[in-house]
């Protein structure tokens, strides 16, 4: 343990990153940036070259970033995984989506987990960040690890955790884009198999996290995860449920949320929408329903909000129903045109956005659909949907042919105000017309 411990204070440890992603490529150019040298394995072929060139394929992280770090030699990608015994420190950070039956998909991380057994040596240190359910580090990593093949094992015995190895789970808190926070600046909380483990984690993480968090175990690490998500799941359905409730009784839940947040303590405020959206917030409570289900319990709160927040769309496309009926017009026949294609504003991210839902709806109801995003200029294949749809330009011209203007995303580059001046009729769900100063007839909030 001295050893690792010994170079990652002098900064000669080689970290390596598994899984190049949204979560995975920050962290790899924080410590390529803090001189480390840092490997990231990816097995999509087709970033590699890019990276190695210099350049991003997430819009928020600056290709200056990349082309320092590799520029400087702390930081290369490759798709050899021969090379992970180069790395002292191997941190995993693939995708953890559910699967058709909406239960968690886990094969990214067998894996990846499989594949570093394959070439696990003395003295590694391996760390879990995909967010799961309790109990995944232990259930399934570890076993793989102390029944690695002995090629890289002189001492040709089995891999005793804590003294031959190291294992941590340190969820993942990554918010893309907020430009308050980043991978540095967020706590990182942190469970490790055993003392030693933890001790290990807690010397990698502190060299660029600026606070560690440490917990008793890697359970307690992945429940903390669920918790944050779960969390977040609930009180969107609570809002999502009280804007449906408020709506009847002509109420704007928006402004109720705004004066309840003056309050200093026990509020904090969260806000309606379209639906859940992002690789997060409507996946990975259900990692806890599952494992809940192995010791005959149910989740109840995550269940009920799933429903809630499942339901969003189409009450959206309910409420766009009504306000063109308001115009006489019925949504069969409609040119519908979305704003917003990715889940959250300002950024690229399309995983489970609720406009790909929404499109689907308004087709089924025989509405003519286009979409503008600045970020997203096809809508990509997801898991669930593949569309083969361009955005549109947005100009007078353009707006003007929509019988309806429906806000999903809001982006902070649209210009509201021009957007009302151009367009017939808007359905906002976001309330970001009236945040921008827009008074209307035309905007409708839903
Ligand atoms: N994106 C976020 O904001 C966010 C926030 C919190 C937690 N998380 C969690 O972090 C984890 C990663 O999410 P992400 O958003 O970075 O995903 P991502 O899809 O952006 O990136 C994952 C990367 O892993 C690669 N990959 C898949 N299998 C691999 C393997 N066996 N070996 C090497 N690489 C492999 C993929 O090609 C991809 O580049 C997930 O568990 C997610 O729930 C994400």
């Amino acid at each position: 343990m001295n050893d690792i411990i010994q170079k990652i204070n002098h900064k000669t440890a080689v970290i390596g990153i598994v899984g190049l992603g949204y979560v995975g490529l920050p962290l790899a150019l924080e410590y390529a940036t803090r001189g480390f040298k840092t490997i990231g394995f990816d097995i999509d072929e087709r970033k590699i070259p890019i990276l190695n060139s210099g350049k991003s394929y997430i819009k928020h992280i600056k290709a200056d970033k990349i082309k320092k770090t590799v520029n400087n030699k702390k930081f290369i990608a490759t798709a050899d995984f021969t090379r992970l015994p180069e790395a002292d420190a191997i941190i995993i950070c693939v995708p953890t989506p559910l699967n058709e039956h909406r239960e968690p998909d886990m094969t990214y991380i067998e894996n990846s987990g499989k594949m570093i057994a394959q070439y696990l040596r003395a003295g590694q240190f391996v760390s879990l960040e995909s967010s799961t359910y309790p109990g995944t580090t232990e259930e399934i990593l570890l076993p793989m690890f102390e029944n690695a093949p002995l090629t890289h094992n002189p001492k040709s015995k089995k891999f005793v955790v804590g003294k031959d190895f190291f294992l941590a789970f340190s969820p993942e808190r990554e918010d893309p884009n907020n430009p308050k926070y980043s991978t540095a600046t967020i706590p990182k909380v942190v469970g490790g198999v055993t003392p030693n483990c933890l001790k290990v984690a807690l010397a990698i993480y502190n060299q660029v996290i600026v606070k560690t968090v440490p917990v008793s175990s890697p359970r307690a690490a992945e429940a903390t995860k669920l918790l944050e998500n779960i969390y977040r799941s609930i009180n969107i359905a609570l809002v999502n449920e009280l804007k449906m409730v408020f709506e009847r009784m002509d109420i704007d839940v928006w402004e109720v949320v705004d004066a309840a947040a003056t309050k200093p303590f026990g509020f904090q405020a969260f806000y309606p929408g379209p639906g859940l959206g992002g690789h997060c917030i409507p996946i990975d409570p259900f990692y806890l329903t599952w494992k809940a289900r192995e010791f005959e319990i149910s989740t109840k709160f995550i269940e009920l909000a799933g429903e809630i927040n499942t339901f969003m769309p189409y009450y959206v496309i309910e409420k766009a129903a009504e306000v063109l009926n308001k115009y006489k017009k019925s949504l069969n026949g409609s040119k519908v045109l979305i704003l917003g294609a990715s889940y959250k504003k300002d950024i690229d991210d399309m995983r489970e956005s609720p406009s790909l839902k929404l499109i689907e709806i308004l087709r089924e109801k025989g509405a003519k659909v286009d979409y503008n995003d600045p970020y997203v200029a096809k809508l990509p294949k997801t898991r669930k949907y593949q569309y083969d749809m361009e955005s549109v330009e947005l100009s007078k011209k353009t707006l003007a042919k929509y019988d309806l203007v429906l806000l999903s995303t809001d982006h902070s580059d649209y210009n509201y105000k021009f957007i009302t001046a151009n367009s017939k009729l808007i359905l906002d769900t976001r309330n970001a017309f009236e945040r921008a100063g827009v008074q209307s007839e035309k905007v409708f909030k839903g």
